[in-house]
């Protein structure tokens, strides 16, 4: 999604930018712009060079104006309007004194754009952003300040949005101001920033704000003031920053997406550090705002997730009924609230959310609290917004994910929620204490069956070079099994671009069974558990008419193996858990066929890390 970061004051602000810029690549962006503060007004550049724009802003910037006060710059993942250099942000107004970049949609663009157009404005781009832009200038007309411009324009506008804003006519000032979309703000020596996200400014401070919805913040050298909308004094919440530069960065890794794959051991014991005592008893946060009581309370649980976060909560439903004894609905995010859901006091909502940003997520938690409901975010980014607003955090302790295909923020989750099932399960009294202790060990013992698959990846690397003319995939599985198929074949699609479907193996009679002949891939979840049996069978059916069959299976496991064309070995696990073992097999496996068709794994055509729009 569309990345932004300001700066002013610092020494070297285009540096400054371009290097944010590079740190905000990861969340997908198709042109990338940048503008400065020069002597004789503004100076921009944009680049829509495919996946590379940031390095060709690079070159494009070598006649920028020296030592700029100010500056903006911006990755754009297209909305409105194609991904080209015209439609790239910052956009200009008619006079070419005001520029803006936007993170959102500016859901009335249109009427709004009529408007300006029949006042005279001439846009020149298609996107709903630039709209945004002459609405400020013609809020200006009157010889108001860019900050009442924009508090004025916004006051108009419905949808989403991060935005900052710089006037040639007052170069020490950048205005900025968000609803729904994310924006942190940051002081540094004799410095301001401001960013859509903490990474981009891991470098220059980590003195960091989180702009709340309807705050417009004023940024000068070194100081930075925020107001409402209405222009009354305001505060944003400083953000606690416990990741450091070098955790944002490649170290000697082929890509990110290896770097994170083989992180995952240790952000699973991470995630788990400290959340045991010594007496049995199992801890949330300690910033937790959900005590044993509460826990107590709870009736029914909710899960709302998106993408590989939907795929982990569908694990931790199986983990909650089974050890918590509690019902427990998942739901995507971007349907829930608009299906009028039927919650209430008994009900504990919780989000799955590796940035804490989704918009659908935030949105459905919000409504689940307009309805009476707790709220619980499982999330990887300390202070996100969905962190900020929940009666309650775990944490998954996974570090920056820079890869947009989600591996270890994935995993971690499925252990925070599993583990979040066992807290449960302990303040209700749903397991014994023995079964309580037994299962925790299983889990701090996962981060060695890990390290034992990564060490599997050129045996993978194998079966996907058997697989190379391959085209359509099936994974499936049964009970944990089943999301472990669907987030295999969501891998798949997202960085290999290869037709992948997940199903639960007892639907493929129902439709999916007539699309399988020779040819056809089927990557089947065979790791034991009591559905075993059947999920043979349905590889039997599959096998009987011509698919190539890919099984993971665990160590030793001969009778899986005589079904397979190709083993994808994992060791033994208590069959609750095998999502976090069975998973390494199938990013191992996207990532090798994604390789060998020649694609970018860390930043796929057409996706964003972090989706701040519906
Ligand atoms: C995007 C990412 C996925 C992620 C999903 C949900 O689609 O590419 O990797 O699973 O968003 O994101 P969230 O931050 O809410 O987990």
């Amino acid at each position: 999604m569309c990345g932004i970061i300001g700066v002013i004051g610092a020494d070297d602000v285009l540096l400054t930018i371009l290097e944010g810029l590079g740190r905000l690549e990861y969340r997908g962006y198709d042109s990338a712009g940048v503008v400065l503060s020069g002597h004789d007004g503004l100076w921009r550049c944009r680049a829509a060079e495919g996946t590379h724009s940031v390095s060709d802003l690079r070159g494009l910037a070598e006649d920028a104006p020296t030592r700029p006060g100010s500056g903006v710059g911006h990755t754009r993942w297209a909305t409105h309007g194609e991904p080209t250099a015209a439609n790239a942000h910052p956009h200009f107004d008619c006079t070419g004194r005001l520029a803006i970049v936007h993170n959102g949609i500016i859901e009335n663009h249109v009427e709004l754009s009529d408007r300006l157009v029949a006042a005279g404005h001439v846009l020149v781009s298609q996107t709903d952003s630039e709209v945004l832009c002459h609405l400020i200038e013609s809020e200006m007309a009157d010889g108001a300040s860019l900050s009442d411009g924009m508090r004025r324009a916004l006051g108009q506008v419905r949808g989403s949005f991060a935005v900052a804003a710089m006037h040639a006519d007052e170069p020490d000032l950048v205005v900025a101001s968000r609803r729904i979309s994310p924006l942190i703000v940051g002081v540094g020596d004799g410095a301001s920033f401001l960013a859509s996200d903490i990474p981009a400014l891991l470098g220059s401070t980590r003195e960091l704000f989180a702009l709340e919805d309807d705050q417009l913040a004023e940024l000068r050298p070194g100081a930075v003031q925020v107001m409402t909308l209405d222009g009354a004094p305001a505060r944003a919440t400083a953000l606690s920053i416990d990741w450091d530069v070098a955790a944002s960065r490649q170290g000697g890794f082929d890509d990110f997406m290896t770097k994170e794959i083989h992180e995952q051991p240790t952000a699973v014991a991470d995630t788990l550090l400290g959340r045991c005592r010594a007496d049995g008893a199992l801890v949330l946060d300690d910033a937790s705002g959900l005590g044993a009581a509460d826990l107590r309370a709870v009736e029914r649980v909710c899960i709302v997730a998106c993408g590989s976060s939907y795929h982990a909560a569908l694990v931790g439903k199986y983990a909650i009924e089974r050890w918590a004894r509690l019902p427990t609905q998942v739901d995507i995010a971007s349907e829930f609230r608009y299906r009028d859901p039927i919650l209430d006091e008994g009900t504990l909502t919780i989000g799955v959310s590796q940035s804490g940003e989704t918009v659908d997520t935030l949105q459905g938690l919000r409504e689940a609290r307009s309805l009476g409901s707790k709220i619980l975010v499982v999330s990887n980014v300390v202070d996100s917004s969905m962190a900020r607003e929940a009666d309650g955090v775990l944490y998954t302790r996974a570090g920056p994910e820079i890869g947009v295909a989600a591996t270890k923020t994935y995993l971690t989750q499925i252990v925070a929620l599993e583990f979040l099932a066992l807290v449960l399960a302990q303040a209700r009294g749903s397991l014994s204490s023995t079964e309580i202790a037994r299962l925790m060990d299983c889990m701090l013992g996962l981060p060695d069956h890990l390290d034992t698959v990564l060490e599997r990846t050129k045996d993978v690397a194998a079966v996907a070079q058997a697989l190379d003319e391959a085209r359509d995939f099936f994974f499936l599985g049964r009970h944990v099994g089943h999301p472990v198929a669907l987030e295999g074949a969501l891998k798949l699609k997202e960085i290999s671009y290869l037709r992948a479907e997940g199903y639960p193996a007892g639907e493929l009679k129902h439709g999916p069974i007539a699309l399988i002949e020779p040819g056809t891939v089927v990557v089947g979840i065979a790791s034991r558990n009591d559905l075993w049996e059947k999920m043979c069978s349905s590889i039997q059916e599959v096998k009987s008419r011509g698919a190539t069959i890919v099984l993971v299976g665990n160590d030793g496991d001969e009778q899986t193996a005589e079904l397979a064309d190709h083993m994808l070995w994992v060791p033994r696990t208590e069959p609750m858990l095998s999502p976090v073992v069975d998973a390494i097999p199938l990013q191992f496996l996207a990532y090798w066929l994604a390789k060998a068709h020649g694609h970018d794994v860390d930043r796929p055509r057409n996706l964003a890390k972090t989706v701040t729009v519906e």
